[in-house]
């Protein structure tokens, strides 16, 4: 039997909100999205035959591209680019038989992404999408289709199905990496896990600083892509205005931006970019801005700088954009729901955005 709206609307697994349930689902959804691309370790692509690998995507299906991009370049070492699928399909992008085209939908019926892989269809590229609806229109274009397993996602704002596109996206190209990775990967839902056991605190921190009007997400390398994810969360779910930037970007227009009404959520965990971003917490510290920060378990150091400190686990590189969206996610749910707003079902917003 097909499930239903109404099936659906009973389901929210004792949560109060399909968002909060869907937070708490992410280790499995990890799991599901792990588990089947060990099973088929086999490469959608011929690797060795291409020059560059581009990934579009809109909303939070872009900054799953963007955290992407650093995925393969580090990985397979090809260069690698991602876009808004919405400008994408209006330019006029130099791509061919050698480029790899991977777009990425939780819905796979994005009108701006189907329209994108239509034109790079046409350009000759080969075209493979990372989607969670089976049945969709993204699955029928591309030459293959790796799906997320993520389960069905009611809530408007995309959580589960951002953390199994990240995992399929260290899983994509090689099947020798994929064999290499995936013991380390399935660390994963366990660190996901722990940072789920705490959501309480996220509750909390909630009531200190949701009266706030604007935030500035800041992060480095693939978390300057989280910064930008938690900005989006906030922003759709609460109302507040919101901006995600790479921490390096402050100083050239939004240090301006900073006073005491100002609340910076900077993402700092222990990698080798954290003492850069140490520096740029010091600097809103030193203009009277507030400091959340995401720091990783005992750097007591970098606590000391900030006003709430959101500790994470020690994790392997590859997995710490996973681990570092889930106190963003958890702060915009408590936050949204401290102000009233309608969770699960944002104003203006539509769950996939069919017509341009
Ligand atoms: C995510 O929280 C948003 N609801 C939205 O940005 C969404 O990611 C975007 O519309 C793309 O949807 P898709 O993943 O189904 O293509």
């Amino acid at each position: 039997r097909r499930v239903s709206r109404e099936d659906i609307v009973v389901d929210k697994g004792g949560h109060r909100h399909f968002m909060l349930k869907e937070i708490m689902d992410q280790p499995q959804a990890m799991t599901a999205a792990l588990k089947d691309r060990a099973d088929f370790a086999n490469s959608p692509a011929d690797v060795m035959q291409l020059e560059r690998v581009v990934l579009i995507g809109c909303g939070t299906s872009l900054h799953a591209a963007q955290v992407g991009r650093h995925y393969i370049e580090r990985l397979a070492g090809i260069p690698a680019e991602a876009e808004s699928a919405s400008e994408f399909r209006y330019r006029d992008p130099i791509i061919g038989p050698r480029t790899l085209v991977v777009s990425i939908g939780q819905s796979g019926e994005t009108a701006d992404t189907v329209a994108a892989m239509h034109l790079a269809r046409e350009k000759g590229a080969t075209l493979i999408t990372i989607c969670n609806a089976e049945e969709s229109q993204a699955a029928r274009v591309a030459d293959g289709a790796l799906y997320m397993h993520a389960g069905l996602e009611v809530g408007v704002a995309s959580t589960k199905t951002f953390v199994a596109s990240l995992t399929i996206l260290q899983l994509l190209l090689d099947a020798e990496t994929t064999r290499r990775l995936v013991d380390q990967m399935a660390r994963g839902p366990g660190l996901i896990g722990e940072v789920l056991a705490e959501a309480n605190l996220y509750s909390s921190l909630a009531r200190r600083i949701g009266h706030y009007d604007n935030f500035l997400f800041l992060g480095r390398g693939a978390n300057a892509a989280i910064a930008s994810e938690g900005a989006l969360k906030l922003k759709e779910i609460s109302y507040i205005h919101a901006e995600g930037y790479p921490a390096g970007e402050m100083k050239h227009g939004p240090i301006a931006l900073i006073d005491p009404e100002m609340c910076t959520v900077a993402l700092a965990p222990r990698d080798d970019l954290r003492d850069k971003t140490l520096s740029n917490i010091k600097e809103v510290k030193a203009r009277g801005g507030l400091v959340v920060a995401v720091l990783t378990k005992g750097d007591d150091e970098a606590a000391s700088e900030v006003d709430f400190p959101l500790f994470i686990p020690q994790a392997p590189d590859l997995l710490m954009p996973l681990v570092t969206t889930v106190p963003l996610q958890l702060l915009s749910y408590y936050i949204a729901l401290l102000r009233g707003c309608d969770v699960d079902q944002p104003r203006n917003l539509a769950k996939s955005v069919t017509v341009e």
